[in-house]
């Protein structure tokens, strides 16, 4: 799942996902005060936007030029609250310390002897952050040709990397709010909630 793969995605359609943001995110960081945030994977950017109608300044990173370039169309009146970034999250870490909250949503993260990605995601939350990270559970993958979950992180796998220190405020699946993305079967979502120590 490289820049052309999901080039080829995105140019498959004129939009690719619904617009609305992501119900988890609604449901889980409502009720957090605005600050920084990162939204990795942001695709056609609507988490990121409704992050930045609420007065979070956002950066929302993304592998492919087309999501971000439709994302930033539809950013026109809060364009000094994101920053669009085109950036592969495997090989460019972003900064550390520096997000209060880190939503991580539906982001294919393959596995990797030494977790390093997913440990630079987690050491992007700022003290006393949240990490958001979400996941379609596996079971709705199965008819999907070529696609095996386990070849990816799950919430599950995020949780045992945090430290003890780490307060784990969900970890849950829970059935989806929203119907599920055109051409997939996902009911659930896999959902990690936890906040890192000040
Ligand atoms: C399933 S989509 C989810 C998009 C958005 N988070 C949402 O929930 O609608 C996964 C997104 O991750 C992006 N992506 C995949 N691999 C990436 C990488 N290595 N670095 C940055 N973005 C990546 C894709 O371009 C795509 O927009």
């Amino acid at each position: 799942m490289d820049t052309e793969f999901w080039e080829a995605r995105y140019r498959s359609r004129d939009r690719l996902f619904s617009g609305a943001p992501n119900g988890v995110l609604v449901t889980e960081a409502g009720d957090l005060p605005p600050g920084r945030a990162l939204d990795v994977g942001c695709g056609e950017g609507a988490d990121a936007l409704w992050l930045a109608r609420r007065g979070w300044h956002v950066t929302a990173v993304d592998i492919s030029p087309t999501a971000l370039r439709r994302a930033a169309a539809e950013a026109t009146e809060v364009t000094g609250s994101v920053e669009w970034v085109r950036a592969d999250l495997t090989t460019t870490p972003p900064p550390g310390g520096a997000f209060d909250l880190v939503s991580v949503h539906y982001f294919p993260l393959a596995r990797q002897p030494g977790d390093a990605a997913p440990r630079q995601l987690l050491d992007a939350v700022a003290p006393g952050g949240t990490l958001l990270f979400v996941s379609h559970h596996p079971a709705g993958h199965s008819t999907r040709e070529g696609f095996d979950p386990s070849d990816y992180y799950q919430p599950g796998d995020i949780a045992g990397l945090l430290d003890r220190d780490w307060t784990v405020v969900v970890d849950e699946t829970r059935p989806r709010t929203a119907s599920a993305p055109a051409g997939t079967h996902h009911t659930h979502d896999t959902v990690l909630r936890a906040q890192r120590p000040w």
